[in-house]
């Protein structure tokens, strides 16, 4: 199986207040975009594309490990059809990684891997049990409490076989997904979760990033 991970920098991160784009920033002392290239690379994956701003030679120096890189689109779903759209000919398999989520876990995308492998789904992503009580609100007001124990949030890595996550990315381009698998569902493909972990929360906010910064320097990663 010949595998492509695509790793997203095509954001500009304005919800952290930064002057720059929070991938290029230093988390304990390396780009932000370098965790996920070197746990990519430590993965096996056949190729690494990154995805990234236009200006990105302004703020960083490309990771040894990355293979190809890609124009960013205007939203995150054209900058995954660009990075889908540069994998090498040949690719089986499509990961899909946001940069700003460095602590994603290996074990669950073996775990993907492995049931892709088995022909059992077309696409999976890394997903935790909602722990919070959900409301809906409509026009300003309560109109219930959905179940929370059949409600997960998605995360990323999300791996899909990859013609049909392409095909599924070509002919849906005009509609807007706020991830990969909401997208493959609509288009038909079979798609799963597996264990994801409240560490790799996605780096939003510059409070996300304080949080992330304290998480590296008390050394509290052996579980990642
Ligand atoms: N992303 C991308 N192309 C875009 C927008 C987002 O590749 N046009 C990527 C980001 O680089 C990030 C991931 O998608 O790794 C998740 O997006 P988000 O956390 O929203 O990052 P930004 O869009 O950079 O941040 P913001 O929305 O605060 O500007
Ligand atoms: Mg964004």
């Amino acid at each position: 199986m010949k595998i492509t991970a695509v790793i997203l920098g095509g954001g500009r991160g304005e919800r952290t207040g930064f002057n720059r784009p929070k991938q290029f920033m230093n988390l304990g002392g390396r780009p932000l975009f370098d965790y996920s290239a070197e746990k990519f690379q430590a993965l096996g994956v056949n190729t690494i594309v990154a995805v990234l701003v236009e200006d990105y030679d302004r703020y960083y120096r490309v990771h040894p490990a990355i293979n190809q890189i890609a124009p960013a689109g205007l939203t995150r779903q054209q900058s995954v059809l660009n990075g889908l759209k540069v994998c090498p000919p040949g690719t089986d398999i499509v990961i899909i990684h946001d940069s700003a989520r460095p602590f994603f876990s290996t074990t669950g995308v073996k775990k993907a891997l492995d049931l892709l492998g088995q022909n059992r789904y077309d696409g999976l992503a890394l997903a935790i049990p909602a722990t919070d009580t959900l409301v809906e609100i409509k026009e300003g007001k309560i109109v219930g409490f959905p179940e929370r124990g059949a409600i997960y949030q998605t995360q990323t890595p999300q791996i899909f076989f990859y013609e049909k996550f392409f095909n599924a990315c070509l002919k849906l381009q005009e509609l807007n997904f706020t991830d990969d698998l909401s997208l493959a569902f609509s288009a038909g493909l079979r798609c799963g979760l597996v264990e994801g972990s409240r560490l790799n929360f996605k780096i939003t906010t510059e409070l996300d990033w304080l949080m992330a910064e304290k998480i590296l320097s008390s050394g509290g990663l052996e579980f990642v």
